[in-house]
């Protein structure tokens, strides 16, 4: 069974944030999750085992990984040789749409297609839930990449093997919401510090980050609902307070760590001037400065138009919600 094998993901934005690890070596977060995956910037990987090489072989938009990135996906293979009995190194290539660590969730959907793609080839047969538990060995959010639409990570309970159980993604009831996300990718440069290090951080020294996982807890149920009733305006709000709550526990780590740029408070502040001429505009933010919009699909080219004006060169996609991870057959 399997060999080779080639996935595609898309990236997923999330409306309440993960951030922080209970468990590094497992990848438990601290608190439940919920986001939005994209139909835009598709990640693409191909894993194909090779019982004649000594060594893997990881390639990223054509060229070889090195340092952190290569040994997080030789890592991930590990765990896939560990769990299939089957010991064959493989060659693994991957295509991005965006830059890797740019802020655009890449390992997101990066990781949910190297375990789509190496669960097939090294013979693993398990389904969706299995798929996102192993995905977010990989990296925490990329579990919420196996799933269309909107998604929730569950942080789960315990520790070890119970841990681990009970911490899986699985798809979230949005009937009648469709709305846009306009994303504004105001600096495609690598990130000064890596979500990983930045979370360590911040659990470790932030005064305010017992009080947002608390409030992440209930904002987690007042979304639920507003994602029910399909309803914009509560949904953006919630997810706009859960991002700046998720930042203001940044900057108050020792030492403090800052994503924001001047021009993603420049795009912050278009959003408003949006909101106050009667445009429902809800921005978010993620490990870095580029922001992410949300609004009804009708407004998504006057909220595009509102951030280009804001950050002068910038790129931006405007997304909707899109497909969950899949095998690409043929
Ligand atoms: C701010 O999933 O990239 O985007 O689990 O260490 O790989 P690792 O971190 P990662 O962190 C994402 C953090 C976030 C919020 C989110 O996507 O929930």
């Amino acid at each position: 069974p399997g060999r080779a094998a080639t996935a595609v993901a898309h990236p997923n934005i999330a409306l309440i944030k993960y951030w922080g690890k209970r468990d590094e070596r497992l990848m438990i977060p601290y608190v439940d999750s919920l986001s939005m995956t994209l139909d835009v910037l598709p990640t693409t990987t191909t894993v194909r085992l090779d019982p004649t090489a000594r060594t893997d072989s990881v390639t990223l938009d054509g060229s070889p990984a090195e340092g952190e990135v290569r040994r997080r996906v030789t890592d991930f293979l590990e765990l896939l040789r560990e769990r299939s009995g089957c010991f064959e190194p493989a060659v693994v290539d991957t295509r991005n749409s965006v830059p890797t660590g740019a802020g655009l969730a890449s390992s997101a959907s990066g990781f949910a297609a190297l375990a789509m793609a190496g669960a097939a080839a090294y013979g693993l047969d398990l389904d969706r839930t299995g798929l996102s538990r192993l995905a977010r060995r990989g990296s925490a959010s990329a579990s919420r990449s196996l799933f269309d639409g909107f998604a929730i990570c569950h942080a789960g309970r315990g520790a070890g093997a119970t841990a681990d159980i009970g911490s899986y993604a699985e798809p979230v009831p949005a009937p009648d919401f469709d709305p846009a996300l306009v994303v504004a990718l105001v600096d495609e440069g690598a990130k000064a510090v890596s979500s990983r290090a930045a979370m360590r951080r911040t659990v470790e020294t932030s005064p305010l980050y017992r009080a947002w996982a608390a409030s992440s807890r209930a904002d987690l149920a007042e979304m639920r609902t507003a994602l029910l009733r399909g309803d914009l305006d509560a949904v953006g709000e919630i997810a706009e307070r859960n991002a700046l709550g998720m930042h203001a526990t940044m900057l108050a780590a020792r030492p403090a760590v800052r994503y924001l740029s001047p021009a993603t408070v420049a795009v912050l502040d278009s959003v408003l001037r949006l909101r106050s001429d009667g445009v429902p505009a809800y921005a978010t933010m993620d490990a870095g400065p580029n922001v992410k919009v949300l609004c009804h699909r009708a407004d998504a080219a006057r909220v595009a138009e509102a951030v280009r004006g804001a950050a002068p060169g910038c790129s931006v996609v405007t997304a909707r919600r899109g497909p969950g991870a899949r095998l690409q057959t043929g």
